[in-house]
């Protein structure tokens, strides 16, 4: 059923009428547009501007049908332009002229702003309690290795020995950035069209409160004109979600280079990794680069969206209607990641030995002999050219720093004294780093305590 027939007298051209059509993508919105009618039929009756007997039976047989699609015994008519002419007209199927009253007041232009509204409202609050998922599972493995030692890297090149437990709660804090962002694109979000007609308004006396108030908003928007025109929620929340899948890209590059024979740091488990048709030996490390590659189909729909917005004028343009596929796809793709990421990183063997082993290895206490002469007095830019000198005659030697005799360091500078080896070990390194944000037992306890305490506040 056309919703707009009655000023013409052709028949819509097919490819023309397919092309058109959003039913395909957008029957996923069919509970959201179902919702709010029926907050928008109950105003309609309680201002008197439809009879109560119609509005009762509109929200009587659209919880029917929202009943009869979730049980299947309604299916989603493909023909429909959209779901909202759907919903009308099957509205009008069962109960008659009542459902013709429905539209009073409202343009699918407002409908279709509240509908994606309603959607990314609930979706943000299924993103976050994934985000939350992985938050926790980060703090378990971060407590459970705060004190093994990794070497630190710069230019992925070992730099200083840090924690396993600190590298891990780098991405807590990455991911609790996120959730925070979410929260607040939704508080942003949070406002309620319904009301601004097609654009502006309506001459019906409406109750737009008592419809936001049923539906659960915080606020109605304050302009007609922009609650028609506005996706800038989507466009925030396409950013948002790039930006996770921004950090889970750089966690699963992390984890693939952990995998590699040569750095050795983690084992995936078999549950998260594939095999190859020709090579037995291998075992992949698959959903970490899939991770990694769907990034570029998110980053893609926030572009898309963008674009699709730059050059609009005010106020609703058919070209809105390609905002959905985009945010639906970012949405359905970012979840599918968080579930998988959060899984394959709780059934990861972590290497401790080799990664202890590999901070041993690169000099990465050079700085801390450094910091000892300049405890010493030393300026730190005598110091570094100082312990430069040492790492030379060490690496001449094959040793690692804290191997080399007090006699060979007196080589180099005779500020050097025994009480250096107490300072230079990767534990004395890292421990000496204790400053809030620093690997150090004593931080990291701290910023442990902390992460706790965001989780159980949220
Ligand atoms: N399917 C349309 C969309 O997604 C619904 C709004 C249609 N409004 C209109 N004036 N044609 O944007």
């Amino acid at each position: 059923m056309r919703l707009w027939g009655g000023r013409f007298s052709g028949q819509t051209n097919e490819a023309a009428a397919h092309f058109n059509s959003s039913i395909s993508f957008d029957m996923r919105l069919y509970k959201q547009d179902i919702i709010g009618s029926i907050a928008h039929a109950r105003m309609l009756g309680r201002q008197g501007i439809i009879p109560v007997a119609d509005s009762e039976k509109i929200t009587g047989a659209l919880a029917e049908i929202l009943a009869d699609i979730e049980n299947g015994a309604l299916e989603i008519d493909q023909q429909a332009e959209d779901i909202h002419s759907f919903v009308e007209a099957e509205l009008i199927k069962r109960i008659g002229d009542a459902g013709r009253r429905l539209h009073t007041g409202r343009s699918r232009n407002d409908q279709v702003a509240l509908d994606m509204r309603m959607y990314v409202l609930e979706e943000i609050d299924s993103l976050n309690a994934l985000l939350v998922n992985l938050l926790n599972a980060l703090l378990a493995t971060s407590k459970a290795h705060y004190r093994s030692i990794m070497p630190g890297l710069t230019h992925l090149q070992k730099a200083q020995p840090i924690t396993l437990g600190h590298h891990l709660m780098a991405y807590f804090q990455m991911f609790k950035r996120d959730y925070r962002r979410l929260a607040n694109c939704r508080q942003i979000a949070d406002e309620m069209p319904l009301g601004s007609g097609a654009l502006a308004a309506t001459v019906y006396p409406i109750d737009r409160e008592y419809v936001r108030e049923q539906l659960g908003f915080s606020a109605i928007t304050e302009n007609s004109l922009d609650a028609v025109s506005d996706r800038d929620f989507c466009v925030e929340l396409l950013a948002c979600l790039s930006i996770i899948m921004m950090h889970l890209s750089r966690f699963c590059e992390e984890l693939i280079l952990w995998t590699t024979d040569s750095v050795g740091f983690i084992e995936i488990s078999d549950a998260y990794t594939t095999g190859s048709s020709i090579m037995p030996q291998k075992k992949n490390p698959d959903m970490a680069e899939l991770i990694r590659g769907k990034t570029g189909r998110v980053y893609g729909s926030l572009m898309g969206v963008l674009t699709l917005l730059k050059g609009l004028p005010l106020a609703y343009n058919k070209d809105m209607q390609e905002d959905k596929e985009a945010v639906f796809d970012a949405v359905d793709t970012v979840k599918s990641c968080l579930v998988v990421f959060c899984g394959m990183f709780e059934n990861i063997t972590f290497n401790t030995a080799a990664m202890q082993k590999s901070a041993k290895g690169g000099y990465t206490n050079a700085t801390d002999a450094a910091d000892w002469l300049v405890k010493k007095g030393v300026p730190f830019r005598n110091a570094h050219e100082i312990t430069g000198k040492l790492v030379l005659y060490a690496i001449e030697q094959g040793k690692p720093l804290e191997e080399l005799t007090l006699a060979e360091l007196r080589l180099v500078s005779d500020i050097f004294d025994a009480d250096i080896f107490d300072h230079i070990s990767l534990n004395a390194s890292v421990n000496a780093r204790n400053v809030t944000g620093g690997p150090g037992e004593g931080a990291m306890l701290e910023a442990i305590g902390k992460a706790r305490k965001f989780l159980e506040e949220i």
